[in-house]
């Protein structure tokens, strides 16, 4: 008789749930990232937003394979609630200018940061630890998205003002991570703990 390749369930609500949600996040994400590409004039901008698009729609991949892996189903209500905030996100740069599209892009990347390293703390507990890598890798590379973000506005004139309302910026961050001080993923478990 042919093995049967069981399934693993996950026994951790959390993780579930935030699998769900990234997976749906990142397709908001993407979204968003076409209405940014298409409203800024720059060639530059535009190609550097394209990748991050890219990178977004690999991210999803990537989360489905994992939930797969798990047999945890993708959550109906995420889609659609993320369609939903994609879409209005992508005509929303098309009015609101130039710089917010840039600030809120980095913010967001700055929170889902944590989503990936979270995740990595949530797979260890359970004893698992062959997702390490993948789920280091997406959470550095949300970091590189929040700084590419950043770069762009860190002298313009409103940032003052925003990082004050919106608590991000150059001097605040959703994440411990620091790019030129990177840990490697095996002494990574410190990033994002609360
Ligand atoms: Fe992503
Ligand atoms: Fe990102």
């Amino acid at each position: 008789m042919p093995l049967k390749t069981e399934k693993i369930p996950l026994a951790h609500p959390l993780l579930i749930d935030l699998l769900k949600m990234a997976y749906s996040a990142e397709k908001a994400a993407a979204f968003a990232y076409q209405g940014h590409a298409a409203s800024v004039k720059n060639k530059d901008e535009k190609a550097a937003i394209r990748q991050i698009e890219i990178d977004e729609w690999n991210h999803r991949r990537e989360v489905l394979q994992i939930m797969e892996q798990y047999n945890v189903p993708v959550s109906r209500y995420y889609e659609v609630r993320f369609y939903i905030i994609g879409k209005m996100i992508s005509m929303s740069c098309h009015i609101i200018g130039w710089f917010m599209p840039f600030y809120f892009a980095g913010r967001l990347e700055s929170g889902n940061v944590c989503e990936y390293f979270r995740m990595k703390q949530y797979f260890n507990s359970l004893g698992i630890r062959e997702h390490d890598k993948t789920l280091y890798e997406m959470g550095i590379k949300e970091k590189e998205h929040e700084v590419y973000f950043l770069e762009k506005i860190k002298t313009n004139k409103h940032l003052p003002l925003f990082e004050k309302l919106f608590a991000w910026g150059v001097f605040k961050s959703y994440n411990n991570i620091d790019l030129d001080k990177k840990y490697p993923v095996e002494d990574s478990d410190d990033y994002c703990r609360k």
